[in-house]
C-alpha cells in the first residue's frame, strides 16, 4: 500500500497520530498534503457520526484508504456539553478553558471525560468504527504548558497532574485516542493488509 490519509490538519493530532501508529509499516499523510480538498462538514449527532463522514469524504477524495478521528470533552454538570461541539465552544484553546470554568464556577461536580470515536473509510464505504474514552475530572485553574485544547484542565483519574503536565508519551498511552486506537490497530494491521492488495 503506497500510503493512509489521516482526515485531520490538525498538526498535533498527525503526531499523536504517528506515535500511535509507529509500529505499523505504513506512510500516514494528512489533509495537510491535500490543501485542494473542499472543508468536510461535520454535521453529524455523534461522534461516531463525524468520524465516519470524515473518513469518508478523505477516502473518497483521495482514493486512499483513510481514517478519522472526532473527539471532545463530555462534562457531566453540563449535560455532556461541550461534546461534539467542543472545538466549536469558543474560537481559542484559551477561550474555551476560560469558558469551561466560568460555566463550572462553584460547581462540585467536575466529572467528566474525552471520548474519541475513529473510523476507517475505503472505496466508497466506511469499513469499521472503534471508540475510545478517558474518565477524569476539569481541575479548578490550568496546570501545565503541554498537549492542546483542554488538556491544562482535564485530570485523568489515578493521576495528579493534569494532560497538560503529563508527557506526552504517558498521555499517549492512556488518552481517549489512544483507547480508540488500540481497538483500531489490529483491524489496520489486518485490513489494510489486504486493502494494500487492490490500492
Ligand atoms: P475534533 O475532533 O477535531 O472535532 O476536535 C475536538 C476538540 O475537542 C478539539 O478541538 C479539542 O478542543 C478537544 N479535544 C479533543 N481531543 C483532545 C485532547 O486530547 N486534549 C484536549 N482537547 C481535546
Amino acid at each position: 500500500m503506497s500510503f493512509i490519509v489521516a482526515a485531520t490538519a490538525n498538526a498535533h493530532k498527525v503526531e499523536e497520530y504517528k506515535k500511535l501508529l509507529g509500529d505499523i509499516d505504513v506512510e500516514i499523510k494528512s489533509l495537510a498534503d491535500f490543501p485542494d480538498m473542499p472543508e468536510i462538514e461535520e454535521n453529524g449527532s455523534t461522534f461516531k457520526e463525524n468520524a465516519e463522514i470524515k473518513a469518508l469524504a478523505a477516502s473518497k477524495f483521495t482514493g486512499a484508504p483513510a481514517f478519522a478521528d472526532d473527539s471532545g470533552l463530555e462534562v457531566d454538570a453540563l449535560d455532556k456539553r461541550p461534546g461534539i461541539y467542543s472545538s466549536r465552544y469558543a474560537t481559542t484553546d484559551p477561550e474555551r478553558i476560560a469558558k469551561l470554568l466560568s460555566e463550572l464556577d462553584g460547581c462540585g461536580n467536575r466529572r467528566a471525560r474525552f471520548v474519541c470515536a475513529i473510523s476507517i473509510a475505503f472505496n466508497g464505504e466506511v469499513l469499521e468504527t472503534f471508540e475510545g474514552t478517558v474518565e477524569g475530572n476539569i481541575t479548578l485553574a490550568p496546570r501545565g504548558e503541554g498537549g492542546f485544547g483542554y488538556d491544562p484542565v482535564f485530570q485523568p483519574d489515578g493521576y495528579d497532574q493534569t494532560f497538560g503536565e503529563l508527557p506526552q508519551e504517558v498521555k499517549n498511552q492512556i488518552s481517549h485516542r489512544a483507547r480508540a486506537f488500540a481497538n483500531a490497530v489490529d483491524f489496520v494491521e489486518n485490513e489494510l493488509a489486504a486493502i494494500g492488495d487492490v490500492f
